[in-house]
């Protein structure tokens, strides 16, 4: 059935003419007011316009190009109400959707890579990967009216301007993280998010899952991790914990999207949930209380005791068993009740469990301090990129994921006014937070040591969507785009025109943001 139809259009399709969207209701948006700002924008003469029997055509009998053409017409479906059918048969006008094999003749579009052309005939976007298609589909999203977010039918008209966008990312690993510790977030809530940051191309969920305040993660070993150790939460309420199904379903939402799992377990120090599930993982044998507060850096396993390689093997192989991604991150920051001695045996033990169970180490890059395994991945969170530890590492072959805290963090306030978050690493407005270069913040690495950029979300002030929401946009489509766009690309007067077009698709969808003075949303 036509989905809403007979239903009057809402106000979103009367969107008055503004600096970012000039004559909204008549002018197509132009190919380049996308984020991540595209590689490459060649506009043409023209429009196509998707009307009610515009199919969408996948070429050959690939499933994953058909999973991403029925994706775009869900997203399609409810504001236009037209069917948009998914069909095998490829010739012929309507949305193309084309998977080109590697080797000669084909375009040079890389693993994540795709090309979007218009005309007025038809929308063809071709990749090599389904990840290329469905990046190619999030810009075709930004390039129809902001009304096509909405839940029922609208008016339309559902035009795209003609042209064509050559795009593929600058770094290979986009992230963003979200503690599910401090505050426990269950899986409908992580599965909005993963819908969010699929919009600006992010392709790593990383999962805080283990912290003083709460074990996340069912693990059939040590059961008392998950049932005594994720009991409660930051304030006291009642947490709670994925089982292995609620992970799986997880990961393969995040994998629907084209977004890799990265699962951490913060070890030597942020462990109070564990130690206080198991006597035995403490040095005096006694377990801890649960801790509800936000201080850190007081708890730590018991380096000495053999008991906690028995723990750590179990935990890593279940959770490398769960997990199809390459990638586990063993945490590592803030070890302030290790002694360095223990930390360093300490990592020197943990990193070969990882490797035993097929996955490559990524740690916070306090880890740089130790001896990081070769292949192992640091993930920066300092604030001025001088220390000389982690440019020595970078030199020595560790690759360097950046998420510097006084730039990346999105719990940081906005501002000395901003209800949520907090202020350590100082405030970061969306300014602040776009403006610098992931390939020369840190002093004396090498630019190919930089594997990309993420964006972490610590939770101990967040309790719901609403506040993971206001917290992350719009700070998170910029760090979107530092990880995506080609460097000559950044530009903070373009971006914060480009972001001001994201807001009415955000209203769209039910995202309460933060409305930054800094960039001039459109007055509606
Ligand atoms: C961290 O913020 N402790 C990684």
């Amino acid at each position: 059935m036509v989905a809403g139809a007979g239903t009057a259009a809402s106000s979103a399709s009367a969107a008055p003419a503004s600096p970012s969207s000039p004559d909204a209701a008549t002018a197509p948006t132009p190919l380049d007011r996308v984020v991540p700002a595209p590689a490459s924008v060649r506009p043409a003469a023209g429009s196509y316009a998707i009307h009610p029997d515009t199919p969408i055509r996948v070429s050959g009998s690939d499933g994953s190009a058909r999973r991403v053409a029925d994706y775009l017409a869900t997203v399609l479906r409810p504001a236009t109400g037209y069917r948009l059918p998914v069909t095998a048969r490829a010739g012929g006008d309507g949305i193309r959707l084309r998977l080109t094999p590697k080797g000669a003749g084909a375009p040079k579009l890389g693993a994540e890579g795709y090309r979007l052309e218009v005309t007025g005939r038809a929308i063809t976007v071709t990749a090599r990967a389904s990840a290329g298609l469905f990046h190619g589909v999030q810009t075709l999203r930004q390039l129809l009216p902001a009304s096509i977010e909405r839940t029922t039918r609208q008016t339309g008209p559902w035009r795209i301007a003609a042209g064509t966008i050559t795009d593929e990312p600058r770094y290979a690993w986009r992230g963003a993280m979200l503690d599910v510790s401090r505050h426990f977030f269950g899986v409908d809530q992580v599965k909005r998010y993963i819908d969010q940051l699929a919009l600006y191309k992010i392709n790593r969920l990383h999962l805080h899952l283990s912290d003083d305040q709460g074990w996340r993660i069912a693990i059939d070993s040590w059961p008392r991790l998950a049932a005594h150790g994720g009991s409660t939460q930051v304030g006291g309420g009642p947490g709670g914990y994925y089982t292995k199904d609620d992970y799986r379903e997880i990961v393969n939402y995040a994998a629907s999207r084209e977004l890799t799992v990265v699962p951490e377990i913060d070890m030597p120090g942020h462990t109070n949930a564990a130690l206080a599930s198991y006597a035995e993982l403490n040095c005096d044998g006694v377990a801890p209380p649960l801790y509800t507060g936000t201080e850190v850096g007081f708890s730590s396993l018991c380096v000495p005791k053999d008991v906690t390689y028995d723990f750590v093997d179990d935990v890593i192989r279940e959770l490398a068993a769960l997990t199809p991604g390459p990638y586990l991150h063993i945490g590592g920051d803030e070890a302030h009740s290790t002694s360095h001695e223990d930390y360093v045996a300490f990592m020197d033990r943990v990193q070969p469990v990882v490797a035993k169970y097929g996955k490559t180490v990524v740690g916070w890059h306090q880890l740089t301090g130790a001896h990081p395994a070769k292949g192992a991945i640091a993930q920066y969170w300092g604030t001025d990129g001088r220390e000389k530890e982690v440019a020595d590492a970078a030199k020595a072959g560790t690759q360097l994921i950046l998420s510097p805290a006084n730039r990346a963090y999105l719990d940081m306030k906005y501002d000395a006014n901003t209800p949520l978050g907090q202020n350590w690493a100082g405030y970061v407005e969306a300014k602040q937070s776009y403006d610098w270069d992931p390939g020369t913040y840190i002093k004396d690495a090498p630019a190919s040591s930089v594997l990309g950029v993420e964006a972490p979300l610590w939770t101990e002030t967040l309790e719901t969507s609403a506040h993971i929401e206001y917290m992350a946009f719009p700070r998170l489509p910029g760090i979107a785009e530092l990880g995506w766009s080609p460097a000559s690309a950044h530009d903070w007067e373009s971006y914060r025109v480009r972001v001001a077009a994201q807001g009415p698709r955000w209203d769209a969808m039910g995202i309460t943001y933060y409305h930054s003075p800094q960039i001039p949303w459109p007055t509606s």
